[in-house]
């Protein structure tokens, strides 16, 4: 790497410092203070992230939004290209605060969002989304916005987050939809057990994600993988609480895409209501699951430690007497071990219309507490091999 040399000029209203990378790229930065963002989270500073935006995504070469340390008021923004540059640097050194009134975003699905981006990196950052208003007026059972997830990739292509750390989103933390290899280390995401639907990342519609070395804790899945997911590797995260990882839920449309090619492996799960899941509508549906491998997870106090879940209907509705169309093959779980908090620490439920074909369980070891633990098998075909615990019913 050759040495940094730094110069810094003032142009018209802005800052802007060139960093030598090499002697043939530079970085152009865009300092979101020199935009007019005020730090002490009162005023309102979307439009200068949007404005330092702009000028990066304009500029040729490779550049950088920066925004410094302090706690910045963002009442909503999206990051939106295609951009002209080479690729962007998305640098956090502070905290990003969504409105205190969730009124202000509630319905408007996401608070922050990049589409069509690509060549992306952010790095560092908190997000709060203040969410416990919203799941207050939620709790009440009165009328009440949606909510809004706290950061959103749509549509892009080759994205990078590292150490960003998510906090009390009002719905979903993060989405990636119709985007492609999109890689996520060292995150962390934060919400009450109790709070709800605020699943740490949501996948759909997407291509080779990958989410590593990251820590969840939420009132809702720590990672929900939903229709046309594919190519998604999931390694070294630590989940809890929450309702685990789950594939689905599917099956909601009657025609939807699959999700295939799906590895999760060296996982923990403590006092999560589920672990490893798969789970689908009791509706027909075109969708399908293919090429799942679980390997390598603990269980410390996980109510469904294993579970495919084909009969999902909640509240009855829409789905009385119906079987899931969703075609569930080539499941493998390995090396799955630890403690269910409940007696049925595997539990294959599938569709009638639909059984699970090729079910593969492999050393697993999962106890009810210091007893032994149960297997149901419905509709479920496939085999057991090496050591496995409760025994098999396949
Ligand atoms: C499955 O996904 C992984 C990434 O998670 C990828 O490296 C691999 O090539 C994919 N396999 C197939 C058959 O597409």
């Amino acid at each position: 790497m050759a040495a940094k040399t730094i110069i810094s000029f003032s142009s018209l209203a802005l800052t802007m410092t060139l960093i030598a990378i090499s002697p043939t790229s530079y970085a152009a930065q865009y300092n979101v203070a020199s935009f007019g963002a005020t730090a002490g989270g009162r005023t309102d500073s979307s439009n200068a992230f949007l404005r330092a935006w702009a000028s990066a995504c304009s500029s040729t070469g490779p550049s950088t939004v920066y925004i410094p340390k302090g706690t910045f008021y963002v009442k909503s923004a999206a990051f939106n290209g295609p951009c002209r540059s080479s690729s962007i640097t998305f640098r956090i050194d502070g905290t990003l605060l969504a409105p205190s009134n969730y009124m202000v975003i509630g319905n408007s699905g996401n608070w922050i969002i990049f589409r069509q981006v690509s060549r992306l990196n952010v790095y560092g950052g908190i997000l709060n989304g203040r969410g416990p208003s919203l799941w207050a007026c939620k709790a009440t059972g009165k009328s009440c916005p949606i909510g809004a997830t706290n950061l959103q990739f749509s549509n892009s292509n080759n994205v990078l987050v590292s150490g960003l750390r998510s906090v009390n989103s009002q719905m979903f933390h993060i989405v990636v939809s119709g985007s492609r290899n999109v890689k996520f280390q060292s995150i962390k995401i934060s919400a009450p057990e109790t709070s709800p639907n605020t699943d740490g990342i949501h996948i759909e519609h997407s291509m080779g994600i990958t989410v590593l070395n990251s820590m969840m804790g939420t009132g809702d899945d720590c990672i929900s993988i939903g229709p046309g997911a594919s190519n998604i590797w999931v390694e070294n995260v630590a989940c809890g609480p929450g309702h685990g990882i789950s594939i689905g839920s599917l099956g909601k449309d009657s025609i939807e895409q699959g999700v295939q090619n799906v590895t999760v492996k060296t996982v923990t799960f403590t006092d999560t209501q589920n672990g490893v899941r798969i789970k689908s509508w009791a509706r027909p549906s075109t969708g399908f699951v293919r090429n799942i491998l679980f390997q390598h997870a603990a269980m410390k106090d996980v109510q469904n430690p294993i579970i495919i879940d084909q009969n999902y209907c909640p509240s009855n509705n829409g789905c009385p007497n119906k079987a899931s169309g969703i075609k569930i093959t080539d499941v493998a779980y390995r090396d799955i071990h630890g403690t269910s908090a409940t007696e049925v620490a595997v539990k294959f439920d599938c569709s009638s219309m639909n059984p699970c074909k090729n079910i593969n369980l492999q050393n697993v070891k999962l106890t009810y507490g210091n007893k032994v633990a149960r297997a149901s098998c419905t509709n479920a075909r496939g085999r057991a091999s090496g050591f496995v615990q409760p025994s098999s019913c396949l």
